[in-house]
């Protein structure tokens, strides 16, 4: 038996107690889910439990030499969570060394920074995520010192590997979030 979307968010709350990294979870969750609706959508459970558990571990191992090498571990362990996710999560971490081959690698990769970048972009207008354009988010984005934690480089590079122009990948995470706005607390 596979782990379902109930049991991904629920081993999630197990390992992660701040709201904030929950939160993200579940914004990059929304945007897998709205990426496999379009790419492959028999599987949009599978794809939202990649984004439900793709930083499950940061909170107790946020180092370079365990995140996410200790989830997987535990998820290789579980033996109920495939291969497919697993090599996804372990490529969204450039420095694995572990390829992002699949669409879904590739999404949640492109999916991760930009998803906490609009995030933060909604925290600063009075209206959230309602009527966000994606010119909005581009001209964040080249605010050096705006959420200067993001890398702009891997956003970048996301939208290289997925063949979209940044405004058409900013388009799509937008609307994926607007379609939860309510739950992931995105309106004022
Ligand atoms: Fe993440």
């Amino acid at each position: 038996m596979s782990i379902t979307v109930d049991q991904a968010r629920a081993l999630m709350h197990q390992w992660v107690a701040s709201e904030g990294l929950r939160h993200h979870m579940e914004c990059v969750a929304a945007c897998m889910q709205a990426a496999a609706l379009k790419v492959e959508p028999t599987e949009v459970d599978r794809w939202m439990v990649c984004g439900l558990l793709h930083d499950f571990d940061y909170e107790q191992h946020p180092t370079q030499e365990e995140h996410p090498f200790v989830g997987i571990a535990h998820l290789r362990e579980r033996g109920d969570v495939d291969s497919e996710i697993i090599e996804a999560i372990l490529g969204h971490a450039t420095y694995s060394g572990v390829p992002r081959d699949s669409a879904m690698a590739k999404h949640l990769f492109a999916v991760d920074e930009l998803a906490g970048f609009i995030v933060a972009v909604c925290k600063v207008r009075p209206n959230g995520i309602e009527g966000l354009k994606p010119k909005s988010v581009l001209k964040k984005l080249k605010t050096a010192n705006f959420a200067a934690a993001v890398s702009r480089q891997d956003i970048a590079l996301g939208c290289l590997e997925l063949g979209l122009e940044e405004a058409q990948h900013i388009q799509a995470c937008i609307h994926a979030l607007s379609a939860r706005a309510q739950d992931l607390s995105l309106m004022p």
